[in-house]
């Protein structure tokens, strides 16, 4: 599988351990590879960029990240509250106690528990399935729209790779390219028109762009591909938690990931289907609830573990708690710290931002992550000498790094980053 970016958002890097408490802000050292890069320096890229978020208060008290690592790349797998995580094991623990009980009420445990998620995101409960991640729910999704190998499927190269592999194990793709310093929202929008011919079928387009952080599924967007026919089918994977209305324009389908930024269980997602579609989804398995249709049938899929969704549902309820506008503040705020500190290193080209986003993703100097393989290289050179976890973006002349902003960083820990990858550009 690949796109030109092959942006692998969760590819393998390894987690780090659970640690109570949260106190250092030191690289970790070791017997073995690379020494760690000093980082207790003055910051040498200046600090006249905009002001330094705050700290959440309370906020890395909730989560039991390895305190010795600058966890900056909340984007890619999420993180779970110590709240949700209990809620997740008291459910597990139910589970074990009487297995019978436990499965035999399941179906309608996950009902209860998607008219409560469906709540957070003012949308009909019937209308959406909850299910494992953004990937399957693509290649659920996709099942529904009947494709034939003639028939064309627009996608982005900012499109994320197992999604667009689910669109190309089905159709033809035809792939926008999306310059990644497109002045806005409006530029994109433009550039995926112009590709939109009389064989476009379908447009499996991003709400926010893993690599790179755009928004490309705009409800303009949306309207406008509607008018021209074309069945739009959104990947709102980082949507949830992180947009305050994350179904606003009506796609045709919607899937978003609950695990990043709605502070569930990882394996948690939902899909959300136009009501004309929703009996064409197919269940991905044969189940005793597939009488019932959409979404039960798809939902449901015998004797799983389905501890992590029926735990979902209090990771926004957690967000609202908090105040999920004070949160969306925060973690905005502290990436643009972020990526104000990265845009003074010398090569470092920010992408054009989106305040409502707590993502930011900036170009590297030309020679760094061309590919995949040099990419994760430079992600893990970044994890062992300067002790930050980021997404690190290949691309074609000259890939790019993303950071993130959660509840639990602080502006320290991106100038531990900005200090420690001059250092790492540099050569040193
Ligand atoms: C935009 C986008 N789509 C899809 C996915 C896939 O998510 P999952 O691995 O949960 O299926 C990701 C993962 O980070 C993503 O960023």
């Amino acid at each position: 599988m690949s796109t030109p970016a092959g942006t692998s958002d969760t590819a393998p890097g390894g987690t780090v351990d659970a640690a109570p408490g949260r106190t250092v802000d030191a690289a970790p050292g070791g017997a073995s590879g690379p020494a760690p890069l000093r980082t207790d320096g003055p910051v040498p890229v200046g600090t006249d960029g905009p002001a330094p978020a705050g700290v959440f208060p309370g906020g890395a008290e909730l989560f039991r990240l390895d305190a010795r690592v600058a966890h900056l790349n909340h984007g890619s797998f999420g993180s779970v509250p110590l709240p949700v995580a209990r809620e997740h094991r008291r459910i597990a623990d139910e589970a074990a106690a009487d297995p019978d009980a436990f499965f035999l009420g399941v179906p309608d445990r996950l009902a209860a528990a998607r008219a409560r998620i469906a709540a957070h995101f003012g949308t009909d409960p019937e209308g959406m399935a909850l299910v494992t991640n953004a990937t399957e729910a693509a290649h659920l999704a996709l099942d529904a729209l009947g494709l034939g190998p003639d028939d064309e499927v627009l996608v982005t190269d900012h499109g994320y790779g197992t999604v667009v592999e689910a669109a190309a194990r089905r159709a033809r793709l035809v792939t926008v390219p999306l310059h990644p310093l497109l002045p806005d929202e409006d530029a994109v929008r433009e550039a995926v028109l112009a590709a939109v011919t009389p064989r476009t079928r379908v447009a499996v387009v991003d709400q926010i762009t893993s690599p790179t952080a755009r928004i490309v599924a705009g409800p303009r967007l949306l309207a406008d591909l509607a008018d021209r026919g074309v069945t739009t089918v959104v990947d709102g994977a980082h949507a949830p938690g992180m947009l305050a209305a994350p179904l606003a324009g009506r796609p045709d389908v919607w899937f978003g990931n609950l695990h990043k930024w709605a502070y569930a269980p990882s394996g948690s997602a939902v899909l959300a289907v136009a009501p004309a579609l929703r009996d064409r989804v197919p269940a991905p398995v044969p189940s005793w609830e597939d009488h019932r249709g959409f979404p039960r049938a798809v939902e449901y899929r015998g004797t799983a573990d389905y501890t992590g969704l029926l735990a979902a549902a209090d990771g926004l309820d957690l967000l609202a708690a908090l105040g999920a506008e004070r949160v969306r503040a925060h973690n905005s705020a502290l990436a643009a710290h972020g990526a104000g500190l990265l845009a003074k290193l010398p090569g470092v080209t920010p992408l054009p931002a989106d305040d409502r986003l707590a993502l930011r993703a900036l170009r590297l100097p030309p020679r760094f992550a061309r590919t995949r393989p040099e990419a994760e290289a430079l992600r893990e050179e970044i994890m062992a000498r300067v002790g930050c976890r980021v997404l690190v973006w290949p691309w074609p002349g000259g890939g790019g790094i993303r950071i993130c902003g959660q509840i639990y960083n602080r502006p320290a820990e991106y100038e531990r980053l900005a200090r420690g990858l001059r250092f790492l550009l540099d050569g040193d």
